[in-house]
């Protein structure tokens, strides 16, 4: 495929077809979460408030990981409120996230197999599209910063070997060029649609989560701090907790990194 060239964001449309209130737009930034933190820091910016690179140099991602991105790649971070989410509800924010993604992709690439791999990766066809990075800044806790990369525009071909093994990028999937404006956009409203409905202790959100749910029946490996846990997922409980069949009993895990699952790579 010929190089890519990336179509300009359209900063008017994303203010006027999404509850975005403020976007702070860099053509090229090192993270967008070091740049969420450090605008919660200064406290005057206007939630939600989007933070939108081009380019991200020095992305992160989930346990000390580096989040790779190129040319083509949708990157940004999402400073919101939580102070109308219940605080039990606090820690189901995540896979929330990963849900409002999948619904996102699912309307964009409606042929394809989206699911979420708990608690909040999304995957395509059976490999990582898109991952996120949740932080709650020291000083304020009743804010988040949602970090999101996304495969979009950047094909993989020229990818780390573990990352060109386990990855994968819209384009390459649906093998065509897609408007970020577009996939921003989708995201960004169904991003409020499920935190909506996260803030109304009416509704349960697990049915929807296991629906889309990637390691059910699959035989995995857990690392909780320095723990290690090993048995068969058998769901996602009301409270956004894992829940695996170790042979002695079923643990509910509500933090944690899954290292290893059947089927991966
Ligand atoms: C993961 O799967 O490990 C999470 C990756 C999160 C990457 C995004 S890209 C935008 C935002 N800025 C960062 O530095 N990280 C997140």
């Amino acid at each position: 495929m010929p190089e890519y060239s990336p179509p300009r964001y359209q900063l008017d449309r994303i203010l006027n077809e999404t509850f975005i209130e403020q976007i702070d737009f860099h053509s090229e930034i090192d993270s967008t979460n070091n740049r969420g933190l450090q605008l919660m820091e200064e406290g005057n910016g206007h939630l939600p408030l989007l933070v939108l690179t081009e380019r991200q140099t020095q992305g992160r991602g989930r346990g000390g990981n580096q989040w790779y991105s190129t040319n083509g790649s949708l990157t940004f971070s999402l400073l919101v409120p939580l102070e109308n989410i219940p605080g039990d509800r606090i820690p189901q924010v995540s896979l929330t996230v990963g849900h409002a993604l999948c619904q996102a992709i699912e309307s964009i690439a409606p042929h394809c197999d989206v699911a979420i791999k708990w608690p909040n990766d999304v995957y395509l066809d059976g490999r990582k599209l898109a991952g996120v990075l949740i932080e709650l800044p020291p000083t304020q806790r009743r804010q988040a910063i949602i970090g999101i990369g996304i495969n979009v525009n950047n094909s993989l071909n020229q990818a780390p070997k573990d990352v060109v093994a386990t990855a994968i990028s819209l384009r390459d999937a649906l093998e065509l060029e897609l408007d970020p404006n577009e996939v921003l956009i989708q995201c960004l409203r169904s991003l409020d649609r499920q935190l909506t409905t996260l803030r109304n202790p009416q509704h349960t959100l697990s049915d929807q989560w296991n629906a889309y749910h990637l390691l059910t029946g699959r035989q995995l490996e857990l690392e909780v701090y320095s723990r290690r846990v090993t048995g068969k997922c058998v769901g996602i409980d009301d409270d956004g907790a894992l829940l695996l069949d170790t042979g002695s009993g079923v643990e509910r895990l509500l933090g944690g990194v899954v290292t290893r699952f059947e089927g991966d790579g």
